[in-house]
This record gives structure tokens, C-alpha cells and sequence, in this order.
């Protein structure tokens, strides 16, 4: 979500004659957009401002402006205690950074400014293939440990004509895949149309465009939507599903709504659809008064499931959230001992899913050359799983049959597959 602001602040500043730059020196303008989910990218965009403050004492004129979650946060004191920034704006400010950039007088608090959607804003995307679209900003849920309602506020759904209006400019411009984006996009309702009818919809405009959608919520999730990812081949088989631990106890101190065997039911109920599949999650280890016994549910659920992928956290206390009135008890080396064995865990299930795909041929959309080698070419699987694909020339953009040779943990590699190589192989 942050980088698709990112590319919204940029739509909004090229709009008004202002131009974006590779090279740092070349900036008159140093936009940070920021994440205060966890304590740890605060502390990365905190250490970003310290260096560019260096960069402002051999260029005067330069501007440094911190945008984003962080500048939300409860008893947020960036300008006093960085000298550095020049200036913050808050999540729905954006629209008035051109005229802060030009010290016109501003319409509203760039902080304060009542929730915004965006609408007719066009983000400067940088490729031409893969594109984000918000289909909803802010989130209703209430996870005791998060920090996003607060930073973002309530849940708005996107017009859903206006959705569809900027799939067709995507078409248009000849993207082959986009990916829905939301904080849960499973809530997504435009008067009577719900996310799976939305899908259906979008679904429906180009059988070749790819679609994606993310973050969902275990709870909002509904057998309409595998029904809808089942039927059409161009939703990609790729769900994302946050569980954040395995242990009902401690499920329910953060308020997720579900207990593991929900979880378990549903990744059962979107397997038995969509045997192909692939389930990705979100952990946090070491969420206030979590035992060894709770953090064995999680290895437990880990095991079972045997996700593709996921990222694993371990708990960051946030000031504002309910979870902050707890006492953060697990010591840092039993949280890190704890996600060190999630992610171990995680790891192993990567290989051995990649490895059972190792002979199987998969439909690649090809995105760019590999850093590897030019040699090389990179794509996505439907599954969201990278491939290298050795030398036959591709072009970006195109959607080709690879056969699978090996893999690692991170990715699988493969050669183009063709009718002859299938002659060859029989
Ligand atoms: N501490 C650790 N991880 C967190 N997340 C959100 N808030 C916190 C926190 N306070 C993680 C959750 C969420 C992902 C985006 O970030 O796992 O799904
Ligand atoms: Fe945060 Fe929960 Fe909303 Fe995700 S669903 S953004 S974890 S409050």
C-alpha cells in the first residue's frame, strides 16, 4: 500500500510539472514515505533522514519532507526532534504537497485533512506491465497490536465504476497484470457489490489480464470468493491470509475473530477448490504473555498448513494500540529464538513445495532480466513464485509455458517449454 502512495504522491507532483529522479543529487525534493507497523521501519526511515541531513549541509536548498503512517503516530514529534525535515504530511495530505512545495498557502492541516480516496488521481507507475490499484483505504478491524487504524483510519471502499474505469486505462495501456489492493480487500462493498462480485467483474474484462488481490482476512474471506478465483483462470491462485499465531489464546488477545481450526478450514476449503493453490501468511512471534506452549501451536499450525511463503515478524510494541497497555514480557532472545524457528520452518516448506513442482510445466509471466545474468529472464508463476528462465529469448510482457529444472527456497528455474521439447522429452 505504501508504494502504491508512493506512486500516488509522484502522479500528483508530475501532474503539476514537477518531474521524479533517479539520482539523489539531482532532487531539489526528498520525499520518505514511511511505515510505522513495526518499530524497526521507523528506526530505517529515522536513519534515511539522518543521512540526507548530512546531504542538506553541502546543499542548502534541499527539502526533506516525511510522509506517511509515521507521521500519524500518537505524540508523533518528528519536526522538533529532526531538524533535518522540513516538513510532514500525513496519509491523506498528499494533495497538498504542491503547494507546500511552492509555500502557497495550504487548504487544511496536512495531517488533519478528512479521509481522501484519491479519486482521478493517475499514480506514476514505473513499469508498464504490473500495476497496483487501491480498491479500498484504512482498515475497521481493531488486531490489538496494529497501528494502521489508527494512522489510516476507518475503512472507505473505492467506487467500483472507478475501479473499473482505471482497469480499462490499464488495459489500454497494455498492462497484463494488476493487484487489488486493500488493508482487506475480502470487505470491499460498493452498495450491493461485494469483493467476489467485484472480481467477477474485473475478471471478466480481458481474459489475459492477470489479477492479484491483497491483504485478506481470514474472516472476511467467503466460499464466493474461491468460487469466483476458481472459475476463472485469470485470478491467480494466490492467497494471502495473515494467521499471525496458531494458538487460540493468543488469538484472541489480538482480536483476530478466529480460532486455528477456522483457519485451518478455510485453507482446506480454498484447497479443495484450487488444488494449485498457493497459501502465504503473516506471523508475529512473541506477542505479550506468549508461552512456549502457544509458540508450539504456531510451529504446530506451520507445519500443517506448509505455506509457500511467509513473512514473519517478531512483536513490536505500538504506542496508541491496545496491545500497548500489555506488558511486553517475552525477552528479545525468546522472541528471536521463536521467529528464528517459524521462519526455519517456513523455509523448509518453501523447498519442499518448490521442489515437488521441479518437472511440472507453469505459465510464466515474463517481467524483466535477471540481476544473475543477462542470460537470464525473470517471471512470476500465477502462484506469485519467481523463475529464472534460462536462455530463450522472451520479452517482458509475454506469458510463456516454462518447464520446471530445480529451485531454492526463493525461486524455481526452468526453460521455455515447447511443443517440440515435448516431442524431445517423450
Ligand atoms: N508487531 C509485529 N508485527 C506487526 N504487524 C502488524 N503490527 C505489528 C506489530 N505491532 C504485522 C502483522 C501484519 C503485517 C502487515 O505486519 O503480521 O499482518
Ligand atoms: Fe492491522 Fe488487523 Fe487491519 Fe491488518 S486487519 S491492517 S493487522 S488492524
Amino acid at each position: 500500500m505504501n508504494m502504491y502512495d508512493s506512486e500516488l504522491v509522484a502522479g500528483i507532483l508530475t501532474n503539476e510539472g514537477m518531474n521524479t529522479t533517479n539520482y539523489i543529487n539531482d532532487a531539489d525534493v526528498i520525499l520518505i514515505n514511511t511505515c510505522s507497523v513495526r518499530a524497526h521501519a521507523e528506526e530505517r526511515a529515522l536513519s534515511h533522514v539522518m543521512q540526507l541531513t548530512h546531504l542538506k549541509k553541502k546543499r542548502p536548498g534541499l527539502k526533506i519532507g516525511l510522509l506517511g503512517c509515521m507521521t500519524r503516530r500518537p505524540g508523533s514529534r518528528l519536526l522538533e526532534d529532526y531538524p533535518g525535515i522540513d516538513f510532514v504530511v500525513g496519509p491523506e495530505g498528499y494533495r497538498l504537497l504542491p503547494a507546500l512545495l511552492r509555500d502557497e498557502p495550504l487548504q487544511g492541516d496536512p495531517l488533519k485533512v478528512g479521509y481522501e480516496d484519491y479519486e482521478n488521481i493517475i499514480p506514476l507507475r514505473k513499469t508498464s506491465l504490473s500495476a497496483y490499484v487501491a480498491i479500498s483505504r484504512g482498515c475497521n478491524e481493531e488486531c490489538t497490536y496494529c497501528i494502521v487504524p489508527y494512522t489510516r483510519g476507518g475503512e472507505r471502499s473505492r467506487s467500483s465504476a472507478e475501479i473499473i474505469k482505471e482497469v480499462e486505462q490499464l488495459l489500454k495501456q497494455g498492462f497484463k497484470e494488476i493487484t487489488l489492493l486493500g488493508q482487506n480487500v475480502n470487505s470491499y462493498r460498493d452498495s450491493s457489490l461485494n469483493f467476489a462480485a467485484l472480481l467477477d467483474r474485473i475478471s471478466r474484462m480481458d481474459s489475459n489480464l492477470r489479477i492479484r488481490f491483497a491483504t485478506s482476512h481470514p474472516m472476511n474471506i467467503s466460499e464466493g470468493i474461491f468460487e469466483i478465483m476458481a472459475q476463472r483462470e485469470n485470478i491467480c491462485k494466490h492467497l494471502h491470509l495473515p494467521v499471525q499465531s496458531g494458538s487460540a489464546r493468543i488469538l484472541e488477545l489480538m482480536k483476530r475473530r478466529y480460532t486455528h481450526q477456522q483457519y485451518l478450514s478455510i485453507v482446506e476449503k480454498a484447497r479443495s477448490l484450487m488444488p494449485e493453490i498457493a497459501i502465504t501468511t503473516d506471523i508475529i512471534s512473541g506477542f505479550p504473555t506468549e508461552t512456549e506452549e502457544d509458540h508450539e501451536a504456531t510451529v504446530q499450525l506451520v507445519r500443517e498448513i506448509q505455506f509457500e511463503n511467509a513473512f514473519t515478524f517478531k512483536y513490536s510494541p505500538r504506542e496508541g494500540t491496545e496491545a500497548f497497555s500489555l506488558v511486553d514480557d517475552v525477552p528479545e532472545d525468546v522472541k528471536v529464538r521463536r521467529l528464528e524457528a517459524v521462519s526455519h520452518l517456513v523455509r523448509d516448506s518453501m523447498v519442499e513445495r518448490n521442489q515437488s513442482m521441479i518437472g511440472q510445466v507453469v505459465s510464466v509471466l515474463v517481467e524483466k532480466t535477471s540481476r544473475r545474468s543477462d542470460e537470464m529472464m525473470v517471471g512470476r508463476t500465477g502462484t506469485n513464485k519467481k523463475v529464472l528462465i534460462s536462455s530463450d529469448f522472451v520479452e517482458p510482457g509475454f506469458t510463456v509455458n516454462v518447464l520446471i529444472t530445480g529451485c531454492t527456497s526463493q525461486s524455481l528455474f526452468g526453460a521455455i517449454y515447447t511443443p517440440e521439447k515435448a516431442h524431445a522429452l517423450a
